[in-house]
Protein backbone atom coordinates (compact mmCIF):
# COMPACT_ATOMS: atom_id res chain seq x y z
CA UNK A 1 0.00 0.00 0.00
CA UNK A 2 0.71 3.47 -0.28
CA UNK A 3 1.09 6.06 2.49
CA UNK A 4 1.82 10.00 2.68
CA UNK A 5 3.74 11.18 5.50
CA UNK A 6 4.48 14.20 7.28
CA UNK A 7 7.81 14.49 8.63
CA UNK A 8 8.41 17.35 11.54
CA UNK A 9 11.83 16.91 12.74
CA UNK A 10 11.33 20.48 14.80
CA UNK A 11 14.55 21.14 16.92
CA UNK A 12 18.01 20.29 18.82
CA UNK A 13 17.90 16.42 18.47
CA UNK A 14 15.03 15.99 16.95
CA UNK A 15 16.21 15.97 13.31
CA UNK A 16 18.90 12.97 13.94
CA UNK A 17 16.52 11.09 15.61
CA UNK A 18 13.38 11.52 12.78
CA UNK A 19 15.89 10.31 10.14
CA UNK A 20 16.34 7.22 12.21
CA UNK A 21 12.57 6.64 12.27
CA UNK A 22 12.74 7.31 8.32
CA UNK A 23 15.71 4.87 8.09
CA UNK A 24 12.85 2.03 9.93
CA UNK A 25 10.31 3.21 7.78
CA UNK A 26 12.02 2.92 4.76
CA UNK A 27 13.32 -0.88 5.87
CA UNK A 28 9.14 -1.86 6.63
CA UNK A 29 8.43 -0.39 2.74
CA UNK A 30 11.20 -2.81 1.39
CA UNK A 31 10.27 -6.03 3.33
CA UNK A 32 6.37 -5.73 3.31
CA UNK A 33 6.40 -4.26 -0.11
CA UNK A 34 4.65 -0.61 0.70
CA UNK A 35 5.47 2.62 0.12
CA UNK A 36 5.86 6.10 1.96
CA UNK A 37 6.09 9.32 0.84
CA UNK A 38 7.81 11.90 3.03
CA UNK A 39 6.58 15.17 3.05
CA UNK A 40 8.66 17.58 5.51
CA UNK A 41 7.48 20.32 7.32
CA UNK A 42 8.90 22.87 10.16
CA UNK A 43 7.78 23.10 13.43
CA UNK A 44 8.72 24.59 17.06
CA UNK A 45 11.89 26.84 17.13
CA UNK A 46 12.52 26.25 13.17
CA UNK A 47 9.63 27.26 12.57
CA UNK A 48 9.57 30.23 14.46
CA UNK A 49 13.08 31.30 13.11
CA UNK A 50 11.85 30.73 9.49
CA UNK A 51 8.38 32.74 9.33
CA UNK A 52 7.82 33.47 13.47
CA UNK A 53 5.21 31.41 14.13
CA UNK A 54 5.34 27.88 15.93
CA UNK A 55 2.99 26.21 13.73
CA UNK A 56 2.37 27.65 10.01
CA UNK A 57 -0.66 27.05 8.29
CA UNK A 58 1.29 25.77 5.06
CA UNK A 59 3.00 22.75 7.60
CA UNK A 60 -0.67 22.23 8.97
CA UNK A 61 -2.06 21.89 5.10
CA UNK A 62 0.72 19.38 4.94
CA UNK A 63 0.07 17.35 8.07
CA UNK A 64 -3.91 17.36 7.05
CA UNK A 65 -3.05 15.80 3.74
CA UNK A 66 -1.06 12.86 4.91
CA UNK A 67 -2.16 9.59 6.67
CA UNK A 68 0.32 10.42 9.55
CA UNK A 69 2.36 12.67 11.29
CA UNK A 70 6.13 12.06 12.34
CA UNK A 71 7.60 14.49 14.74
CA UNK A 72 10.94 14.61 16.45
CA UNK A 73 11.04 17.18 19.25
CA UNK A 74 10.42 20.84 20.29
CA UNK A 75 12.18 23.64 21.86
CA UNK A 76 15.62 24.58 22.96
CA UNK A 77 17.01 27.66 24.98
CA UNK A 78 17.34 29.70 22.24
CA UNK A 79 13.53 30.64 22.50
CA UNK A 80 13.34 30.45 25.95
CA UNK A 81 12.93 33.86 26.71
CA UNK A 82 9.88 34.16 29.55
CA UNK A 83 8.73 37.15 28.20
CA UNK A 84 8.65 36.17 24.12
CA UNK A 85 5.74 36.26 22.28
CA UNK A 86 5.96 32.64 21.23
CA UNK A 87 7.10 29.66 22.12
CA UNK A 88 8.13 26.52 20.15
CA UNK A 89 5.43 24.58 22.37
CA UNK A 90 2.96 26.03 20.93
CA UNK A 91 3.95 24.47 17.85
CA UNK A 92 3.14 21.28 19.65
CA UNK A 93 -0.22 22.65 21.24
CA UNK A 94 -1.69 24.05 17.88
CA UNK A 95 -0.68 21.02 16.23
CA UNK A 96 -2.77 18.40 18.60
CA UNK A 97 -5.88 20.64 18.65
CA UNK A 98 -6.02 21.54 15.29
CA UNK A 99 -5.63 18.12 14.38
CA UNK A 100 -7.75 16.59 17.13
CA UNK A 101 -5.35 14.31 18.36
CA UNK A 102 -7.58 13.69 21.31
CA UNK A 103 -6.07 10.78 22.75
CA UNK A 104 -2.31 10.25 22.93
CA UNK A 105 -1.14 6.80 23.97
CA UNK A 106 2.34 6.49 26.19
CA UNK A 107 3.39 3.09 26.35
CA UNK A 108 6.14 2.60 29.28
CA UNK A 109 7.60 -0.90 29.09
CA UNK A 110 10.93 -2.20 30.84
CA UNK A 111 12.53 -4.05 28.08
CA UNK A 112 14.77 -6.84 30.32
CA UNK A 113 17.82 -6.15 28.98
CA UNK A 114 17.69 -2.52 30.50
CA UNK A 115 16.53 -3.62 33.87
CA UNK A 116 20.12 -2.62 35.49
CA UNK A 117 19.66 0.87 33.87
CA UNK A 118 17.04 2.29 36.13
CA UNK A 119 17.05 4.43 39.51
CA UNK A 120 14.66 1.88 41.02
CA UNK A 121 15.60 -1.72 42.02
CA UNK A 122 15.65 -3.85 39.56
CA UNK A 123 13.12 -6.49 41.01
CA UNK A 124 10.42 -2.89 41.32
CA UNK A 125 10.59 -2.52 37.39
CA UNK A 126 11.17 -6.24 36.10
CA UNK A 127 8.16 -6.85 33.86
CA UNK A 128 6.49 -3.10 33.68
CA UNK A 129 4.21 -2.94 30.91
CA UNK A 130 2.07 0.07 31.04
CA UNK A 131 -0.23 1.96 28.77
CA UNK A 132 -0.91 5.56 29.34
CA UNK A 133 -3.99 7.09 27.51
CA UNK A 134 -3.60 10.71 28.34
CA UNK A 135 -6.35 12.76 27.06
CA UNK A 136 -4.56 15.77 25.23
CA UNK A 137 -7.42 18.37 23.94
CA UNK A 138 -8.96 19.54 26.65
CA UNK A 139 -8.85 20.19 30.52
CA UNK A 140 -6.56 22.99 31.90
CA UNK A 141 -4.56 23.01 28.80
CA UNK A 142 -7.22 24.37 26.60
CA UNK A 143 -10.33 25.45 28.98
CA UNK A 144 -11.64 28.64 29.42
CA UNK A 145 -11.49 31.04 30.97
CA UNK A 146 -8.00 30.95 30.93
CA UNK A 147 -6.69 34.45 31.72
CA UNK A 148 -4.65 36.97 33.72
CA UNK A 149 -5.83 40.31 35.05
CA UNK A 150 -5.51 43.03 37.82
CA UNK A 151 -7.12 43.54 40.44
CA UNK A 152 -7.25 46.34 43.35
CA UNK A 153 -6.27 43.25 45.04
CA UNK A 154 -3.35 42.15 43.54
CA UNK A 155 -2.83 40.32 39.77
CA UNK A 156 -4.92 37.20 39.38
CA UNK A 157 -4.69 34.45 37.06
CA UNK A 158 -6.85 31.25 35.89
CA UNK A 159 -6.92 28.24 34.34
CA UNK A 160 -10.09 26.03 34.02
CA UNK A 161 -10.38 22.31 33.96
CA UNK A 162 -13.26 21.89 31.58
CA UNK A 163 -14.30 19.01 30.17
CA UNK A 164 -17.16 17.67 27.98
CA UNK A 165 -19.21 14.60 28.14
CA UNK A 166 -17.99 14.03 24.96
CA UNK A 167 -14.60 14.87 25.56
CA UNK A 168 -14.98 12.31 28.34
CA UNK A 169 -16.75 9.66 26.69
CA UNK A 170 -14.34 9.72 23.92
CA UNK A 171 -11.17 9.57 25.61
CA UNK A 172 -12.62 6.38 28.04
CA UNK A 173 -13.39 4.42 25.23
CA UNK A 174 -9.98 4.25 23.95
CA UNK A 175 -8.68 3.11 27.52
CA UNK A 176 -11.68 0.28 27.71
CA UNK A 177 -10.83 -0.37 23.64
CA UNK A 178 -6.80 -0.93 24.50
CA UNK A 179 -7.80 -2.80 28.11
CA UNK A 180 -9.80 -5.48 25.44
CA UNK A 181 -6.66 -6.47 23.66
CA UNK A 182 -4.26 -6.63 26.99
CA UNK A 183 -4.71 -7.83 30.80
CA UNK A 184 -8.81 -6.63 30.30
CA UNK A 185 -8.14 -4.07 33.24
CA UNK A 186 -8.37 -0.30 33.46
CA UNK A 187 -7.72 2.09 35.70
CA UNK A 188 -9.53 5.32 35.21
CA UNK A 189 -7.25 7.62 37.42
CA UNK A 190 -9.26 11.24 38.81
CA UNK A 191 -9.22 13.36 41.21
CA UNK A 192 -12.84 12.62 41.97
CA UNK A 193 -12.67 13.48 46.33
CA UNK A 194 -12.04 17.16 45.29
CA UNK A 195 -12.99 18.09 41.69
CA UNK A 196 -16.24 18.14 39.90
CA UNK A 197 -14.80 17.40 36.36
CA UNK A 198 -13.75 14.30 38.02
CA UNK A 199 -17.03 13.32 39.27
CA UNK A 200 -18.23 13.78 36.01
CA UNK A 201 -15.55 11.46 34.59
CA UNK A 202 -15.93 8.93 37.08
CA UNK A 203 -19.85 8.78 36.29
CA UNK A 204 -19.16 8.51 32.95
CA UNK A 205 -16.40 5.73 33.37
CA UNK A 206 -19.18 3.62 35.31
CA UNK A 207 -21.95 4.51 32.75
CA UNK A 208 -19.01 2.68 29.49
CA UNK A 209 -18.07 0.23 31.99
CA UNK A 210 -21.51 -1.29 31.60
CA UNK A 211 -21.22 -1.67 27.93
CA UNK A 212 -17.69 -3.87 28.69
CA UNK A 213 -18.73 -6.21 30.91
CA UNK A 214 -15.55 -8.16 30.39
CA UNK A 215 -13.12 -5.27 31.83
CA UNK A 216 -12.56 -5.05 35.20
CA UNK A 217 -12.82 -1.21 35.92
CA UNK A 218 -11.05 0.14 38.77
CA UNK A 219 -10.87 4.11 39.76
CA UNK A 220 -7.58 5.39 41.28
CA UNK A 221 -7.09 9.20 42.69
CA UNK A 222 -4.56 10.40 40.85
CA UNK A 223 -2.03 11.26 44.03
CA UNK A 224 -2.52 6.99 44.73
CA UNK A 225 -1.52 6.35 41.46
CA UNK A 226 1.84 8.66 41.76
CA UNK A 227 2.77 6.44 44.33
CA UNK A 228 1.83 3.15 43.12
CA UNK A 229 3.66 4.00 39.59
CA UNK A 230 6.89 3.58 42.30
CA UNK A 231 5.54 1.03 44.86
CA UNK A 232 4.19 -1.81 42.14
CA UNK A 233 4.19 -0.45 38.79
CA UNK A 234 4.28 -3.95 37.38
CA UNK A 235 1.12 -4.58 38.69
CA UNK A 236 -0.55 -1.51 36.41
CA UNK A 237 -1.73 -1.72 32.99
CA UNK A 238 -3.74 0.74 31.47
CA UNK A 239 -4.32 3.50 32.91
CA UNK A 240 -6.69 6.24 31.43
CA UNK A 241 -6.94 10.25 32.70
CA UNK A 242 -7.00 13.65 32.27
CA UNK A 243 -4.57 15.89 30.18
CA UNK A 244 -2.32 17.83 33.27
CA UNK A 245 -2.81 14.16 35.44
CA UNK A 246 -1.27 12.12 32.27
CA UNK A 247 1.12 14.71 32.08
CA UNK A 248 2.86 14.37 34.96
CA UNK A 249 1.96 10.59 35.59
CA UNK A 250 3.90 9.86 32.30
CA UNK A 251 6.96 12.29 33.15
CA UNK A 252 6.99 9.93 36.05
CA UNK A 253 6.46 6.59 34.59
CA UNK A 254 9.12 7.42 32.01
CA UNK A 255 11.85 6.46 34.87
CA UNK A 256 10.44 2.93 35.45
CA UNK A 257 11.95 2.43 31.61
CA UNK A 258 15.48 2.89 32.36
CA UNK A 259 15.89 6.45 29.94
CA UNK A 260 13.27 8.73 28.06
CA UNK A 261 15.17 7.82 25.17
CA UNK A 262 13.42 4.45 25.16
CA UNK A 263 9.77 5.90 25.21
CA UNK A 264 7.47 6.31 22.24
CA UNK A 265 3.88 8.10 22.19
CA UNK A 266 0.93 8.27 19.77
CA UNK A 267 -1.51 11.12 19.78
CA UNK A 268 -4.72 9.48 17.86
CA UNK A 269 -7.46 11.68 16.43
CA UNK A 270 -9.92 8.57 16.52
CA UNK A 271 -10.59 5.34 18.74
CA UNK A 272 -7.50 2.47 17.82
CA UNK A 273 -10.41 -0.26 17.64
CA UNK A 274 -12.14 1.47 14.23
CA UNK A 275 -11.36 -0.11 11.26
CA UNK A 276 -9.46 1.68 8.49
CA UNK A 277 -6.65 4.27 8.54
CA UNK A 278 -6.95 6.67 11.91
CA UNK A 279 -4.69 9.74 11.71
CA UNK A 280 -1.96 9.97 14.69
CA UNK A 281 0.64 11.99 15.44
CA UNK A 282 3.91 9.95 16.62
CA UNK A 283 7.14 11.68 18.67
CA UNK A 284 9.23 9.92 20.88
CA UNK A 285 8.14 11.46 24.85
CA UNK A 286 11.60 12.67 25.28
CA UNK A 287 12.57 16.59 24.28
CA UNK A 288 14.95 18.48 21.94
CA UNK A 289 18.28 17.99 24.34
CA UNK A 290 20.12 20.83 22.81
CA UNK A 291 23.14 19.77 24.90
CA UNK A 292 23.27 16.44 22.49
CA UNK A 293 22.39 17.87 19.18
CA UNK A 294 24.18 17.66 15.93
CA UNK A 295 26.90 14.80 17.80
CA UNK A 296 25.40 11.72 16.74
CA UNK A 297 24.83 10.26 20.23
CA UNK A 298 20.65 10.40 20.75
CA UNK A 299 19.31 7.25 20.99
CA UNK A 300 16.71 7.00 18.23
CA UNK A 301 15.02 3.99 19.77
CA UNK A 302 11.92 5.95 21.21
CA UNK A 303 11.18 7.73 17.87
CA UNK A 304 11.83 4.33 15.64
CA UNK A 305 8.94 2.85 18.21
CA UNK A 306 6.86 5.50 17.69
CA UNK A 307 6.84 4.69 13.74
CA UNK A 308 6.08 0.93 15.03
CA UNK A 309 3.32 2.43 16.91
CA UNK A 310 1.92 4.64 13.55
CA UNK A 311 1.96 1.28 11.55
CA UNK A 312 0.14 -0.25 14.64
CA UNK A 313 -2.61 2.26 15.35
CA UNK A 314 -2.81 4.76 12.37
CA UNK A 315 -1.33 2.23 9.01
CA UNK A 316 -3.31 -1.21 10.58
CA UNK A 317 -0.42 -3.17 9.61
CA UNK A 318 0.32 -5.46 11.90
CA UNK A 319 3.02 -7.30 10.61
CA UNK A 320 5.00 -4.38 10.11
CA UNK A 321 4.53 -2.77 13.98
CA UNK A 322 5.83 -6.25 15.00
CA UNK A 323 8.89 -6.45 12.48
CA UNK A 324 9.64 -2.71 14.11
CA UNK A 325 9.47 -3.80 17.70
CA UNK A 326 11.38 -7.17 17.13
CA UNK A 327 14.02 -5.54 15.28
CA UNK A 328 14.83 -3.09 18.73
CA UNK A 329 14.41 -6.43 20.94
CA UNK A 330 16.96 -7.90 19.03
CA UNK A 331 19.34 -5.04 19.22
CA UNK A 332 18.91 -4.53 22.37
CA UNK A 333 19.51 -8.09 23.54
CA UNK A 334 22.74 -8.11 21.26
CA UNK A 335 24.06 -5.80 23.61
CA UNK A 336 23.99 -2.64 21.40
CA UNK A 337 23.61 0.73 23.26
CA UNK A 338 23.23 4.67 23.39
CA UNK A 339 24.73 6.26 25.50
CA UNK A 340 21.84 7.03 28.16
CA UNK A 341 21.72 3.12 28.34
CA UNK A 342 24.85 2.23 28.13
CA UNK A 343 26.81 0.02 30.97
CA UNK A 344 29.55 1.12 32.74
CA UNK A 345 32.62 0.65 31.18
CA UNK A 346 31.12 -0.35 27.98
CA UNK A 347 31.44 1.83 24.91
CA UNK A 348 27.97 3.20 23.31
CA UNK A 349 27.32 3.14 19.77
CA UNK A 350 25.98 6.95 17.93
CA UNK A 351 21.97 7.50 16.62
CA UNK A 352 22.99 6.42 12.84
CA UNK A 353 24.58 3.32 13.98
CA UNK A 354 21.34 2.30 16.11
CA UNK A 355 19.60 3.05 13.48
CA UNK A 356 21.25 1.31 10.98
CA UNK A 357 21.17 -1.71 12.96
CA UNK A 358 17.51 -2.14 13.83
CA UNK A 359 17.02 -1.25 9.60
CA UNK A 360 18.40 -3.96 9.09
CA UNK A 361 16.88 -6.41 11.72
CA UNK A 362 13.59 -5.25 10.46
CA UNK A 363 14.98 -6.46 6.77
CA UNK A 364 15.80 -9.85 7.90
CA UNK A 365 12.54 -10.51 10.25
C1 LIG B 1 4.43 16.54 26.83
C2 LIG B 1 5.09 17.88 27.05
C3 LIG B 1 4.15 18.96 26.56
C4 LIG B 1 2.90 18.88 27.40
C5 LIG B 1 4.74 20.38 26.57
C6 LIG B 1 6.02 20.47 25.78
C7 LIG B 1 3.74 21.40 26.09
O1 LIG B 1 5.44 18.04 28.39
O2 LIG B 1 4.16 16.20 25.66
O3 LIG B 1 4.20 15.84 27.81
O4 LIG B 1 2.83 19.45 28.50
O5 LIG B 1 1.95 18.23 26.96
MG1 LIG C 1 5.05 16.33 29.60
Amino acid sequence: MKFDLAVLPGDGIGPEVAAEGVKALEAVGRKFGHSFEFYSGLVGGAAIDASGEALTAETLRMCRGCHSVLLGAVGGPKWDDPLAKVRPEDGLLALRKELGLFANLRPVKMFPELVNSTNLKPEIVQGVDIMVVRELTGGLYFGRPKKRWQTSRGRRAVDSMLYTEKEIDRILRVGFELAKHRTKRLISVDKANVLESSRLWRQIAIEIGAEYPDIELEHMLVDACAMRLIQRPASLDVLVTENTFGDILTDEASMLAGSMGMLPSASLAGIPGDKGITFGMYEPIHGSAPSRAGRNVANPIATVLSCGMMLRFSLKLENAADAVEHAVAEVLSRGHRTYDIVEPGKSPIGTKEMGDLIADKVLAF
